[in-house]
């Protein structure tokens, strides 16, 4: 079957790496009680490009198929959404807390093939008021903007809330889900094209990365790291929270501890979300009408053109791939 494969890994050519071609997936489940979902879509995520770095998927477990998010068939006719964060089958808390939990491509093939063996409880309904296009784009990016705002930050109505980069896929699934929120929402991007459609998709006002914002802020939505973190810092009203949950731009910045200290500024971390969020995040978009911006749906043998997309920054919203 035609896969996204991972076969070598280079930080500074993550794309030499990435090979489309014919893999063959066992027709038997990895381990027992898992199931097999037939890939309708695939959302493409910055993690597929940090597999092909190198960073968080070890060397001698490659060729890897890549991809964390589907949405699919399982062999019963049920549609589903893919909960990509796997746990050891005695973990009963928080699936992101479990130290032994892994994402699809990391030790079990990924999404960017015909089919995914999952845990079933890693299934969940899909919607039928949502496409498998759209659905293949929120168990990762959207689960963790949703994770970021609501179970993190608890933003309320009425509270501003600054989103770090324009067109990323957390970023816009950030940005979006404010807005459904009821909340001011500022974004800071690195060119006023990509700002100015972050307007179009919710945001209140937009800025330059770096500019300083005209009033402080509840919660700052950090993914892009070194280039912002200061800003994001500097940004948060008195007893405000930063969420962060990436470093794209680099994963080490100065902290003012001082600022913190005397603001009493949270700084929170934040990784993927939980099954029961997840499944709030399908009834959110469902009752609030909301989908997932999407940029491009692309056949999966034309991957490659995606992942280069993404690695120039040229996106605004998700990338899906057809199997
Ligand atoms: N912890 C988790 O569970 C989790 C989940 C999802 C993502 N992440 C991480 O979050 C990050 C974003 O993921 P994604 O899938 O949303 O990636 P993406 O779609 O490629 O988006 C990248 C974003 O980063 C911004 N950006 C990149 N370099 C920048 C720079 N030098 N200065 C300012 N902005 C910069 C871009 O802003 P513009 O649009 O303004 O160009 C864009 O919004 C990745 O590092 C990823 O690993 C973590």
């Amino acid at each position: 079957m035609p896969a996204a494969l991972c076969v070598s890994q280079s930080s500074s050519d993550p794309l030499a790496g990435l090979e489309i071609r014919d893999h063959e997936s066992p027709d038997v489940p990895p381990e027992p009680g898992w199931v097999r979902v037939r890939v309708r879509a695939a959302g493409l995520n910055h993690h597929d490009l940090w597999s092909l770095r190198g960073v968080g998927l070890p060397a001698e477990r490659l060729p890897m198929v890549l991809g964390c998010d589907a949405a699919g068939v399982t062999d019963d006719g049920a549609e589903v959404v893919v909960h990509s964060v796997l746990n050891h089958p005695d973990w009963c808390d928080d699936e992101t807390l479990d130290p032994r939990r892994t994402l699809l491509s990391e030790e079990y093939p990924g999404t960017m093939a015909d089919h995914v063996w999952v845990p079933r409880r890693n299934l969940i309904a899909k919607p039928a008021e949502l496409s498998f296009e759209e659905a293949a784009c929120l168990p990762t990016a959207w689960l963790t903007a949703y994770r970021m705002l609501f179970t993190h930050a608890r933003v309320q109505p009425g509270q501003v809330v600054l989103v770090q980069g324009a067109g990323g896929g957390v970023s816009t699934a950030a940005t979006m889900l404010a807005r459904a929120a009821g909340c001011t929402v500022c974004v800071a991007g690195r060119d006023a094209a990509r700002t100015a459609r972050s307007l179009q998709i919710g945001a209140h006002r937009v800025f330059a990365t770096g500019e300083r914002l005209p009033e402080l802020v509840d919660v700052v939505i950090e993914t892009v790291g070194e280039a912002t973190w200061e800003r994001s810092v500097r940004s948060l009203r008195p007893g405000g929270t930063l969420v962060v949950a990436g470093g794209t731009s680099g994963r080490t910045a100065p902290t003012d501890v001082f600022r913190t200290t005397l603001l009493q500024l949270r700084i929170v971390g934040a990784t993927m979300g939980t099954r029961r969020e997840l499944t709030q995040l399908l009834r959110f978009c469902v009752g609030s009408g909301i989908r997932p911006l999407i940029d491009e749906v692309l056949p999966l043998d034309r991957a490659r053109e995606g992942f280069a997309r993404m690695l120039a920054g040229e996106l605004f919203g998700k990338i899906v791939f057809r199997p």
